[in-house]
């Protein structure tokens, strides 16, 4: 045999890697970014700032930060030959799909940014995908649209200029409305990082092959598009719309999701690591209220997901399991009274997680980790010798 007796299906109970990164307690509801709690980040930090703080490792400078931007401003175009590729896609395409393929294609236009054997090289990778994938998803978004792709106003914030680009009209017009900009900042700070969850996992195996950034990125992007991972956040509201096209009866949907016949489960809810609470989804939550508030948007999909919240906090089948909210169940009444069309909930979340996922990356290539490559239990046929297909 190979010596290996057991497995650990999911990687429930194994240590991939020592990191240095972000920090979890699942049991307290703790979550730090290189040592600063998340709740001090959320308020006081933008999220170019904590982005350079994930991968860099220290809050920058005043000057640091505005290099940092500035560095990524002179990167900020995307080949117009990649308008091609995205041209060559249904309007139906998922834009997760698109994402992960233009991300992956983007190899092909800056060839240089597989070598990361030194660091002026790797910073140079970092601050080219940094730059380049607000552009792909303001322009997988327009496309569906059928509106024209262009840029935003590098003059503008590094989530304000996005913003510009994805909601401009054809006529350049444009209004920065500080609220909004604040509200996107702060969910793209908690999603920013979050130790070795199923998408950095990812990005960090194929990065282990020295596969370049943008392929490991590529990578992630699939993976967190999956309904138990980032795509709970689109999830989350198609399952809010629908009970609400159901006349709000949450105890139903409750049941369903409690009913182990039944493959429905409720999105936006459970945790591996989190056994008490989400920190981000405390922050979500209270934010869901001042957005909603401040913009004058009354959502009732707000109210039936605090019903769901607090019936599956009083129901012994979720408190039994340590079921409860997480990151992905209030975002999307944030993202939608912001404007951002349900199928545009996941690519935020990617954006969210991108410093993340090269943080991550980095970190791997610069501790040398070998490449992965798990063992297994063989359960299958022993030895067996060759049926000629007459016989079969
Ligand atoms: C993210 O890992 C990360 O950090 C991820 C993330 C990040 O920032 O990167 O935090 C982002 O992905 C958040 C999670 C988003 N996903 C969802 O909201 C989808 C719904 N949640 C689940 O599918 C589930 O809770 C997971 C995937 C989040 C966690 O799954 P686990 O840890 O593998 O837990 P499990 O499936 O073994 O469930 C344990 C029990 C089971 O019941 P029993 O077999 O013990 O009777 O709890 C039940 C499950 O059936 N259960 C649920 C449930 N989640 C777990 N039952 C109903 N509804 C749910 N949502």
């Amino acid at each position: 045999t190979n010596g290996i007796t057991t497995i650990d299906p999911g990687y429930k109970n194994t240590g991939s890697c020592e990191s240095a990164i972000t920090f979890l307690n699942g049991e307290e509801g703790v979550l730090r970014y290189r040592g600063y709690a998340i709740e001090e980040l959320a308020e006081k930090a933008d999220f170019l700032e904590v982005a350079y703080l994930l991968i860099f490792g220290e809050l920058p400078s005043k000057d640091r930060l505005a290099k940092f931007h500035s560095d990524i401003k002179a990167q900020s175009h995307v080949d117009e030959d990649v308008k091609k590729i995205l041209d060559g896609f249904p309007k139906s395409a998922h834009p997760m799909g698109v994402l992960s393929s233009l991300t992956s294609a983007l190899v092909a236009f800056n060839p240089t940014s597989v070598n990361v054997d030194n660091d002026e090289d790797m910073y140079k990778a970092i601050v080219k995908i940094l730059a380049k994938f607000p552009v792909l998803i303001a322009w997988t978004y327009r496309k569906r649209a059928g509106l024209p792709l262009d840029y935003g106003d590098d003059s503008l914030g590094y989530v304000d200029n996005f913003l510009k680009m994805m909601f401009k009209k054809p006529n350049g017009e444009y209004a920065s409305d500080k609220k909004v900009v604040d509200a996107l900042d702060k969910l793209l700070i908690l999603h920013a990082d979050h130790e070795q969850n199923c998408s950095t996992s990812t990005v960090r195996i194929v990065g282990s092959s020295h596969a370049g950034l943008f392929a490991s990125l590529s990578a992630g992007i699939n993976a967190l598009w999956g309904p138990l991972h980032g795509g709970a956040n689109q999830a989350v509201i198609e399952m809010l719309e629908a009970i609400k096209e159901d006349g709000g009866d949450t105890h139903k949907f409750m049941n369903k999701a409690k009913d182990k016949e039944d493959p429905f489960r409720l999105m936006g809810f459970g945790h591996r690591v989190y056994k008490n609470f989400d920190p981000r989804a405390k922050i979500i939550k209270k934010s869901a209220d001042d957005v909603l508030d401040s913009l004058g948007i009354e959502d009732p999909v707000l109210d039936i997901a605090k019903g769901l919240e607090k019936e599956a906090l009083e129901d012994s089948y979720f408190v039994d399991r340590k079921l409860y909210p997480n990151v992905d169940f209030y975002s999307g009444i944030i993202y939608r009274a912001l404007g951002i069309p349900t199928e545009m909930f996941t690519p935020m979340f990617a954006l969210g997680r991108l410093p993340g996922w090269i943080a991550q990356w980095r970190e791997m290539r610069l501790r040398k980790e070998p490449i992965g490559r798990p063992r297994q239990v063989y359960i299958g046929e022993t030895l067996r010798s060759f049926t000629p297909i007459e016989k079969r």
